[in-house]
């Protein structure tokens, strides 16, 4: 080899490197996008048998049936004429297919009903989590005048003078019967059996890829890269647990009223990330998306497309204070649009409840 082949193969190799890395990124495949995100737990398939948690479950059947019961009788409401159930509905993804949900005086809450799926694997609860356990939320939502306007005495009082129910609290739980603990316990346990998994979108990750139509396959592309909707909706529970302002149209301030930060103006002064819970709510799980329309805090979306449609514009709230620096117009096209709701389909578990 002479001196000038030499000199010329010097330019050529990392150029021939550069080109081929180049190329190899542009054909990366879905299926090669996926595993990579696999790898980093972005995208992970539940399986409840292997889930650390598992032994904070209750798995006594006996006690999660009649939390069931309990779930939907009405007698846990003031005025015996509302359930759990009436607002979260299993058949409506527990939601309640309305914009809000009516409680025992009549009156509609302040927030849109949120879905059961997965709640365990939740850090906090409400959709500005002020609640820090599953405890803490029952006795909020029990208390509530919104809601139930019940109280622990009131329950236990009214649960005890019920002859099956007494007897089905002393078999299942001998020396205590009904009291506010083993009462919570039921409830909560059956709350925490409410899982969704084995849906399309689980197999897919588990390695049939097959179960995708063609749509599907797209709207996933795009859920993990030009939407980028993974950066907020990721891992087992499609949610990273924490707080964004997406740009929904709405007055209700959100979790900036539990930080105590921009209730006043100080948001405005305050820098990034202090006032990002400025209009911020709980990213959703997206488990079971399909089934608990209507959508967002507000329930202010009434399909899935027209939630990615604001997405796609960037969000709708004309006050930018807060947005979230993901959120901005994405560009995508009618048929992509149509991919993403295709997709967000997938996410739908077989399981009853
Ligand atoms: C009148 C309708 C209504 C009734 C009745 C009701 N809820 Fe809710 N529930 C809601 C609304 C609305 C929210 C969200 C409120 C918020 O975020 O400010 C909610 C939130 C929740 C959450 C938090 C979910 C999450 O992802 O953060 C749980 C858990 C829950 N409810 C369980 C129950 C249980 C158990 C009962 C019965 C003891 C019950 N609810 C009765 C309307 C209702
Ligand atoms: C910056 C974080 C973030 C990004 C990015 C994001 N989301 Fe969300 N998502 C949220 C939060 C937070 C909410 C609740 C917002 C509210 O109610 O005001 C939400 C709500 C939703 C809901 C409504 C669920 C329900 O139960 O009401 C759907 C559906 C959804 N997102 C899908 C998507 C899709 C599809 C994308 C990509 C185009 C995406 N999200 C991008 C954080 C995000």
């Amino acid at each position: 080899m002479n001196n000038h082949v030499l000199k010329s193969l010097v330019f050529v190799i990392p150029f021939a490197f550069f080109f081929l890395s180049f190329v190899s990124l542009k054909t990366e495949t879905l299926e090669e996008k996926v595993e990579k995100l696999k790898k980093e737990r972005k995208l992970v398939a539940f399986h409840p048998e292997n889930d650390k948690v598992k032994n904070r479950r209750y798995s006594n059947k006996g006690i999660i049936d009649l939390g069931k019961t309990l779930f939907h009788d009405k007698v846990l409401s003031r005025n015996n004429n509302v359930s759990c159930a009436s607002c979260h509905e299993n058949t409506k993804g527990f939601s309640n297919g309305e914009r809000f949900g009516t409680g025992t005086h009549g009156n509609k809450t302040v927030r849109n009903v949120p879905h059961l799926y997965n709640l365990d694997m939740n850090m906090s609860f409400f959709w500005d989590g002020r609640a820090t356990s599953l405890d803490e939320q029952l006795g909020m939502v029990i208390t509530s005048k919104d809601e139930l306007d019940m109280d622990f005495t009131e329950i236990v009082t009214r649960l005890k003078a019920n002859e099956t129910y007494k007897l089905k609290f002393d078999s299942l739980f001998p020396g205590d019967g009904v009291t506010k603990k083993t009462f919570s316990q039921a409830v909560i346990a059956y709350e925490k059996s409410i899982q969704s998994y084995g849906s399309l979108y689980d197999k897919y990750l588990d390695g049939d890829t097959s179960v995708f139509n063609e749509k599907q396959k797209k709207g996933f592309e795009l859920f993990i890269t030009k939407a980028n909707c993974i950066t907020c909706h990721k891992g087992v529970n499609l949610t990273d647990a924490v707080f964004h302002n997406v740009g929904v149209k709405t007055d209700d301030i959100g979790r900036s009223k539990i930080d105590k930060i921009g209730m006043s103006n100080e948001f405005n002064s305050t820098p990034y990330p202090f006032f990002s819970t400025f209009k911020a709510f709980k990213t959703p799980s997206l488990r079971n998306v399909k089934n608990s329309a209507p959508y967002f805090h507000d329930g202010s979306k009434k399909t899935l497309r027209d939630v990615v449609e604001m997405y796609n514009k960037g969000g709708e709230n004309p006050d930018q204070t807060g947005l979230a620096k993901e959120i901005r117009p994405l560009g995508l096209n009618e048929q992509e649009l149509e991919a993403l709701v295709e997709f967000l389909g997938t996410f739908s578990s077989p399981n009853e409840y």
